[in-house]
């Protein structure tokens, strides 16, 4: 599967944005047809989503997503209806409330897929799995995955207003504990489920800086891939979610070490001890960069 480092948003009803977005690095694109479009412009939208998706089908440049309206709004089925078409990798699902919302999509999905002539089970599925209250309280549904599953994401915006709070930041500008919960949530729910987790947006599109280290944070904690809201974003986040020389040769050494001594569970390396599971650790590393 290729990697989901950096998922650019598109809103798709800007011809400009499409237009701009096609050169782009990033590793996917996702159409809008959701939040960043005004209910006015779901039409135009959702058609020229459609016709993007079917000029570029046969490029080498990003995956293309799709976001489309949620499941319980009355547009999911009309989005669907239209963008499944050649060129189409995934759907991005907004306020996925349980796996079973995956599954259910999944249904769509096998029939706009055998009447595009479209492989059967070839579109995927990135759930934002925490933006409503009982999302928040069905995140262990994940486990063990589902299909068409491609790479679990969060939200903290759709969440805050779901909870009727005023700000999901704290008076300290850090974000509130129970956003924290949704991030740790996604990397559980993710892992359980063997697919990555994607982090959510960094808002402050101006802030190469803080995005870097914001990016950091993020993979240290177990992101595999960030959402980006701006081109200018996508090569900090690709950087970021690519490991780095210095951290592919720590790898190399502690898979050597190990192999050096097959029967050792833990061995030492300048003085620190390393077993088990930083060797898994070290595996996970190098695969990333494979
Ligand atoms: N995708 C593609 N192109 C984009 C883009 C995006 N997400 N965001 C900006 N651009 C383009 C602009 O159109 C502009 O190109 P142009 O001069 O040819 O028109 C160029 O990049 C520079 O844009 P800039 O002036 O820096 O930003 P802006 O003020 O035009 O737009 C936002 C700022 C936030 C409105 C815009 O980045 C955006 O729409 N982001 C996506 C939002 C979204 O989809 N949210 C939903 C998920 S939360
Ligand atoms: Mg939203």
């Amino acid at each position: 599967m290729r990697p989901l480092r950096s998922m650019l948003f598109v809103p798709a009803d800007s011809d400009r944005k499409l237009d701009k977005a096609h050169g782009s690095r990033a590793d996917a694109l996702i159409l809008d047809l959701e939040d960043a479009v005004a209910p006015s412009r779901k039409a135009v939208a959702r058609t020229a989503a459609a016709a993007y998706l079917q000029a570029h089908a046969t490029s080498s440049g990003p995956l293309m997503y799709v976001r489309i309206n949620p499941l319980d709004s009355g547009l999911a089925l009309l989005d669907l209806a239209e963008v499944v078409v050649g060129g189409l990798a995934g759907i991005m699902l907004p306020k996925t409330s349980s796996a079973a919302d995956v599954l259910r999509l999944g249904h769509c999905l096998d029939a706009l897929e055998a009447r595009a002539g479209i492989a059967a089970g070839h579109v995927r599925v990135v759930p934002v799995a925490t933006e409503t209250a009982a999302a928040m309280l069905s995140m262990g549904s994940f486990i063990g995955g589902t299909p068409r599953l491609a790479g679990i994401t969060w939200g903290a915006e759709d969440l805050s207003t779901a909870i009727g709070a005023i700000s999901n930041r704290d008076a300290d500008g850090k974000l509130s504990p129970l956003y924290e919960l949704a991030a740790s949530m996604c990397l559980c729910a993710a892992a359980a489920a063997s697919v990555p987790a994607i982090d959510t947006l960094y808002a402050n599109f101006r802030d190469s800086e803080g995005l870097a280290t914001s990016c950091a944070q993020s993979r240290r904690r177990g992101f595999r891939g960030r959402i980006a809201i701006h081109p200018d974003q996508v090569d900090t986040i690709n950087e970021a979610f690519t490991p780095n020389e210095q951290e592919l040769e720590h790898a190399r050494r502690v898979v050597a070490a190990f192999a050096n001594q097959p029967d050792a569970g833990t061995v030492g390396i300048d003085g620190l001890m390393y077993d088990i599971p930083h060797l898994k650790q070290a595996r996970q590393t190098l695969g990333l960069a494979d």
